[in-house]
Formats: structure tokens, sequence, C-alpha cells
């Protein structure tokens, strides 16, 4: 809708998080409002709520009824890291993360992961930036999350479902196809394609998984496609990441394999996602954080700390680069595709530059806050 000066108006809930989440989301948004300045057509009219782990052990629950709402009457939700590691549920899984209340909840089916080794990254592998440009899509709904805060148990033994339906198959690995349609191919040949990840050759419900994805692919004529086996993958993802455009799969194997991809560029920390569905979509950097990972947050703690780094929270030390990728992602769903590129190339040019420096253990030389006004700054020079 667009508001009495004739600029296009969003409706967006931001929810900062917990532990750095409310440095990360500050940072994203000077940005935007770089980025909303520069291109003077769009503005987001920004509701913020509370959401995570601190709020879960002040009141009960991790996101309130009334924020819920919110979340669904907006045109898209930008949140920051959440989770605090002591805090948890009876049944001893994390309470502070949103996952359970937001993904099944607003049946955001498809997880956008897109793996981009961006300039000045500290990769493991032998890649330029450039060669590695793929988009994991990762069935958001059912599989072996199907018995999240469910699942069977007895004192002596415990088991999950997983669960593949045609109708979550075929809709994710539509969207998985929409996108291939959307980008420029894979970096070694710049076909575009789209690869199924999965264990058909142990798992029936793996194979009827590849079957849906089979009859869904003869949709797309203009994409190829092909299968590989989840382990297979695993490795090619290390070995040979530049034939990979997009990838889909499972939700248990999209959670591992976008880790191990976001390690071959430098750590999750520098990644973004979207949760998206028919009807709503949700962003995020991509949640976890490895030990010695890019929010800034030093190689000691054993524990996973999820991306919030309390650790280190309200110290100026983290890497916003995730987030401000995330909300150029939320740009894009948001149909301002223009804002989203200039985001992208501000993070890109900051960053090969030296303008952004990222120090030991991927905290932004400067601080947190510098970064995001670093980045802002380059909007607005890049645009100008
Ligand atoms: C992710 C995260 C979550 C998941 C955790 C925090 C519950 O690892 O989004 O990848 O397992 O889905
Ligand atoms: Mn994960």
């Amino acid at each position: 809708m667009a508001d009495s000066t004739g600029k296009r108006e969003h409706n967006v809930v931001i929810i900062p998080g917990d532990g750095i989440g409310p440095e990360l989301t500050d940072a994203a948004l000077a940005v935007l409002e770089a980025v909303e300045e520069a291109s003077g057509g769009f503005h987001l009219n920004l509701d913020v709520h509370r959401g995570g782990a601190a709020l879960y052990q002040e009141t009960g629950a991790n996101l309130s009824a009334e924020s819920i709402a919110a979340v669904r009457a907006a045109d898209a939700t930008m949140k920051g890291p959440v989770g605090l590691p002591e805090v948890r549920f009876p049944d001893g899984t994390e309470a502070g993360v949103l996952g359970g209340v937001l993904r099944t909840g607003l049946d955001v089916y498809a997880n956008v992961r897109p793996i981009r080794l961006l300039p000045g990254a500290e990769a493991p592998i032998k890649a330029e930036p450039g060669e590695v440009d793929y988009v994991i899509v990762r069935e958001n709904t059912e599989g072996l999350y199907l018995s999240r805060g469910k699942g069977v148990q007895t004192n002596d033994a415990a088991a999950d479902t997983l669960l593949i339906t045609r109708k979550g198959t075929e809709r994710v690995v539509r969207r998985a196809f929409e996108i291939a349609l959307q980008r420029n191919g894979a970096p070694s040949d710049g076909v575009r394609r789209v690869t199924c990840v999965d264990k058909a050759n142990v798992l029936p419900s793996m194979a009827f998984f590849r079957r849906v994805f089979d009859e869904v692919a003869e949709e797309f004529p203009d994409v190829q496609s092909e299968h590989l086996y989840a382990d297979a993958a695993a490795q090619a993802l290390v070995v040979r990441p530049q034939h990979f455009d997009v990838l889909v799969m499972e939700n248990f194997l999209g959670d591992i394999l976008s880790d191990l991809g976001g390690g071959t560029v430098g750590g999750i920390g520098l990644c973004p996602s979207g949760n998206i569905g028919d009807d709503h979509a949700y962003f995020e950097p991509i949640p976890g954080s490895p030990p010695s990972g890019t929010t800034g947050a030093a190689p000691a703690s054993s524990e996973p700390i999820h991306g919030s780094a309390p650790d280190i929270a309200g110290q100026d030390k983290a890497n916003p680069v995730s987030q401000v990728l995330t909300l150029a992602m939320m740009l894009d769903y948001l149909g301002e595709g223009a804002a989203a590129e200039l985001t992208r190339r501000a993070v890109e040019e900051s960053l090969k530059s030296g303008a952004l420096a990222i120090g030991e253990y991927g905290q932004p030389v400067g601080g947190t806050r510098a970064a995001g006004e670093t980045i802002a700054k380059t909007a607005r020079t890049l645009h100008a």
C-alpha cells in the first residue's frame, strides 16, 4: 500500500531476541534507514515485539499470543537470534527458540538458506567469492522435526517419527524450482539446477521424497534436476561447491547441511535465512553458532549458544553481517528488490574495501554499531 507521499508501505514486525540479538537488529535497522533514504520509494512501519528465552523465563511463553497475532498480520517479520542455553522446557529441549511456534505455526514450509562466500571471509575451503553461491531449501514443517515437542518415550527408550507427505514435499520442491528460475545457475557452469538431497538408498520415506521430487521436476523443463545422497552431498558441498545452485531436502538433513555449508564460507554467523510459506514469512540469521563462530564469540564455550552468544551480549562485539543480509532477504520478499540488492552490495563493498574488517573469532573490528554504520554509509555512497 502507498502512503500519502506515494511511498510503498510495508508493515514489519521486529523481534530483537536474546543475547546479541538487539545489537544485531539495531545495526540492521541503521542500514535499513540508509537504504530507505537512498531508494526514496518505500518505507517499513516497524512494530517491535519481545520473544525468546528471557521472555519465557519471565512469563512462561517465548512469544505472547499478541505477538503471534502481530506476526500473522504483518507483511513480514525479522528476528534476531534467540535462546539462552540454560533456559529449557521440562523435557530438556531449548525453551527460547521460536521455531516450534513460528515454523509450524505459520506454516512457513520453505526454510531458504543462501550460502555465499563473501569477500574477506575466512573460509576453510579453497574458493573465491562468486564460486560458492547456492541456496539450501530446507523443508520446514515435517520430516524428523514432526516429533518436535512430542516424540514417544519411556524410561528405557525414545523414538521420533520422520514424516514425509506428498503435499509437504510437492510444495517445498516447487519452491526450490521457482527459486532456481530466479537465479543465474550454478557458479561452475551457469546451469540452473536443483539437487534433491536424500537417503533414498536406505529409507523408504526418502525414496518417496525423491519420487515426488521427480514428478515436480517435470513441471520445470528449463531447470536441470539431479539426485544426491545426503552423505555424498556433505562431501560434495566441501569439495565441489561450485556445482550447486539450489538444493532441496528434508528438515533434519537441511538443518545439518546448512551448518556445513555455512562452515565452508566462514560460519553461519555470516549467513541469512528466510522461513517462507504461502501467506507468511519471517527472516533470521541462520540460528545456531559454531563454538568458533563468526558472531564474535571466542571458541571457549562448549555449550552450543544458538547464535544469541550471551557471553558477548551488550559488548558491541557481535558481527551484524548475517542480520543485515537477513534484512536484504526480507526486502526481496516484500518486493523491494532494488533495496535488497543495494543492501547486499553495501555489505560486499564494505568487506572488499576493508572499511568493514573482520577480526579474530569473526568480530567486526571497531564493533557492532560501527559495522552497521559502515554498511549504511557504503549504501548511501553506492547509491549516490
Ligand atoms: C536452525 C536451528 C534450530 C533447528 C534450533 C535452534 C532449534 O538449529 O534453525 O537450524 O534445529 O531448526
Ligand atoms: Mn540448525
